[in-house]
């Protein structure tokens, strides 16, 4: 197992959380639907992009400020929402919401945290986005909209990508429980991986705190009771009426072409997070860095274009803003730095993607966010202009 100071690059995290996680857990991480083609390929596709840097600019001060579904971000990153972090270091939510105030850059809950709404509100002072996933039942959807408001989160973000599970097969071979369960299958993971037992254990029984106004009940039956209240048919006048009763800074997450975007901006969205879900949802789809140039021109400033997934790198957040994103969303990452560091491998991770990033900006000759355009990046291999 690395130790901390030894991590550098996203990769050295996912190296250490393979060494630290049951195996289980880490391929519930870094898993995805089908034969994971779509999650690969929204990293690989970065690669088809090249930055173009230009020089003699003055970069001695870089700064990557900007505004996004209402949040001041020192830099256009957001932690996306992902459930159950507790189930991989003690820390859990608590600690990213935390690690993710202190660098300055978003942190997006999920409904299906281990730590409540009100718990975040009151440990983050930094920018903060509630992520719900639609019920069938607009009075439990008002009521947790009406918990956000209280507890001073920023933005409400939808997330409609999910209407039905992703064929998740690593998931299915492991026999991944939720919580973890000592089964034949999972007894000789769990027993090569002490220091993440140990955690565990000690971590005391953890609840889905969003999933019900009291938290209470068993993590299983809670999940089960939650996926039965699900909306199955998410309709446009449904998300414009969750919109219009939140009133706020408003993202729809799961996007994937220019016409929902537009309709998205119709429905009373402030800002479109082009996902898909890590490709842990539909196989088969786009890689995000292949299509947010498309949807950004469709949209102009009707909405503002986040995109979520596949970045692991500084470069790869300037390219996206190269091609006109307004921020980005990253999830396993940080996962990997939780579950191998608890909060202190958040933190680290996170100063050294921000640290990449405005490192790439200067390096590509960019003092701002405003000054990185088109013009800093081209298809790998096409003849310089
Ligand atoms: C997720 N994601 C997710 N999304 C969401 O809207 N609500 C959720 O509860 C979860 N839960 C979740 C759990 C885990 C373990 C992962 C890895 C992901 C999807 C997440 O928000 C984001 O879209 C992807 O993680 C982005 O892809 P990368 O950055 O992981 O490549």
């Amino acid at each position: 197992m690395p130790r901390l100071a030894q991590c550098y690059g996203t990769a050295d995290y996912e190296d250490a959380a393979r060494r630290r996680l049951p195996r289980p857990l880490f391929d519930y991480i870094c898993g995805a639907a089908d034969d994971e083609k779509t999650a690969a390929a929204n990293v690989a596709s970065f690669d088809r992009y090249d930055l173009v840097p230009r020089y003699m600019a003055d970069v001695t001060r870089v700064s990557a400020a900007t505004r996004v579904l209402g949040c001041d971000l020192e830099w256009p990153l957001i932690l996306a929402p992902t459930g159950m972090s507790r189930m991989f270091h003690p820390d859990g939510e608590q600690g990213v919401a935390i690690a993710a105030s202190d660098a300055g850059c978003g942190y997006a809950l999920s409904t299906m945290a281990t730590a409540s709404i009100e718990e975040i509100g009151a440990i983050s002072a930094g920018p903060k986005i509630y992520q719900l996933y639609l019920l069938a039942d607009d009075a439990l959807n008002f009521a947790s909209i009406d918990r956000c408001k209280a507890a001073g989160f920023d933005a409400l973000c939808l997330t409609v990508d999910t209407i039905v599970a992703g064929n998740r097969e690593r998931d299915l071979r492991s026999g991944l429980t939720v919580p973890p369960r000592l089964t034949p299958t999972s007894l000789a993971s769990f027993a090569t991986r002490p220091g993440w037992c140990l955690g565990y254990l000690g971590g005391g029984k953890f609840s889905l705190p969003n999933v019900t106004a009291d938290g209470g009940g068993d993590l299983s039956t809670l999940a089960a009771f939650f996926a039965s209240k699900m909306e199955s048919h998410i309709s446009w006048e449904r998300i414009a009426k969750i919109a219009a009763y939140w009133g706020g800074p408003f993202a729809i997450k799961g996007l994937q072409c220019a016409d929902d975007a537009l309709r998205a901006a119709d429905a009373g969205a402030s800002a479109v997070i082009i996902s898909n879900h890590g490709g842990r949802q539909l196989d088969g789809g786009a890689a995000m860095i292949d299509i947010v140039a498309d949807i950004v021109d469709a949209v102009g400033d009707r909405v503002e274009v986040i995109l979520d997934g596949g970045v692991r790198r500084g470069s790869h957040i300037v390219k996206a803003i190269a091609m006109g994103a307004h921020a980005c969303m990253t999830g396993r990452p940080y996962l990997y730095a939780l579950s191998a560091f608890g909060t202190a491998g958040v933190e680290r991770w996170l100063g050294g993607i921000k640290q990449e990033t405005l490192r790439t900006m200067a390096l590509i000759g960019c003092a701002t966010l405003a000054e990185v355009s088109r013009e800093h990046v081209r298809l790998a291999g096409a003849a310089p202009a």
